[in-house]
């Protein structure tokens, strides 16, 4: 008999997927740890990683998959580390933006890209402006984001449309509300995903988790693989989503 068991394949009915999966990419550096490899190395596995499971998010239909990439926060690493990070991004910009025709994927960035190089920010809005005609499934990526900071210029850009007369304090609606945040036109995140056994949320969409399910797992987000993300997927499906009724 085999001294160990293989995890059960976790049971996905395809048909009753979420509309949005959020994942906070957690993991990359305890990954190269592990490994005896730099950190670096391990955002490189991550960014592998996001390749694989963005593809696959597409083949299974998914609509909207968002992506925690780089945080407000973040600029606190060693600045190795984050150029290490902006390289791997534009080289995955370089390379989505070559088979964009073929993917058909709609991309949108989440956050502040003014502190980014002047390359790395054309190269997103080239992206965004690309990929805007197609339909069928759209990646965000969290970038230079922070929920805090979201909400914050949201509030702002509100005071100012209100100062100028576009806008009345007195009928502002969650839904207006929600014009003025990254995230606008795109539906709340049904799932948040955190592998790597943090159990925390990290300033990744306050606003539009409001009634998200949290899915959490030990797992680093380099072996994050279809397998685990089916386990997420089948755990979301057994969930009772009430949004505060009975
Ligand atoms: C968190 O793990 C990960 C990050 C802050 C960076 C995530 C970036 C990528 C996966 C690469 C670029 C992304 C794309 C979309 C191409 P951590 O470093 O905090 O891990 P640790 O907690 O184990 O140290």
């Amino acid at each position: 008999m085999a001294l160990w068991k293989k995890k059960p394949e976790a049971e996905v009915d395809f048909s009753r997927l979420p509309r949005h999966v959020a994942i906070i990419m957690d993991g990359n550096g305890r990954w190269a740890k592990r490994r005896g490899l730099p950190r670096t190395a391990g955002h490189a596995a991550g960014a592998e990683n996001f390749r694989t499971i963005a593809t696959y998010c597409k083949e299974i239909g998914l609509e909207y998959l968002t992506v925690y990439a780089f945080s407000t926060e973040n600029w606190k690493r060693p600045v190795e580390e984050v150029s290490a990070i902006m390289g791997l991004l534009k080289k995955y910009l370089l390379e989505a933006i070559g088979r964009m025709e073929r993917d058909r994927v709609k991309m949108r960035f989440f956050g502040d890209l003014s502190p980014l190089s002047a390359e790395l920010r054309e190269l997103c809005l080239e992206t965004e402006e690309i990929s805007k005609r197609y339909e069928g499934c759209q990646v965000n990526i969290c970038l230079n984001y922070g929920g805090r900071d979201e909400l914050l210029r949201a509030a702002r850009a509100f005071a100012l449309d209100c100062q100028e007369g576009r806008a009345d304090p007195g009928h502002l609606t969650e839904a207006a509300f929600g014009q003025y945040l990254y995230s606008a036109g795109v539906p709340d995140p049904d799932l948040v995903i955190r592998p790597s056994g943090e159990v925390r949320i990290s300033n990744f969409l306050l606003w539009q988790s409001a009634y998200a399910e949290f899915y959490f797992t030990d797992v680093l987000w380099p072996d994050f693989s279809k397998e685990e993300l089916h386990r997420a997927l089948a755990a979301y499906q057994g969930r009772s989503r009430r949004f505060g009724g009975v």
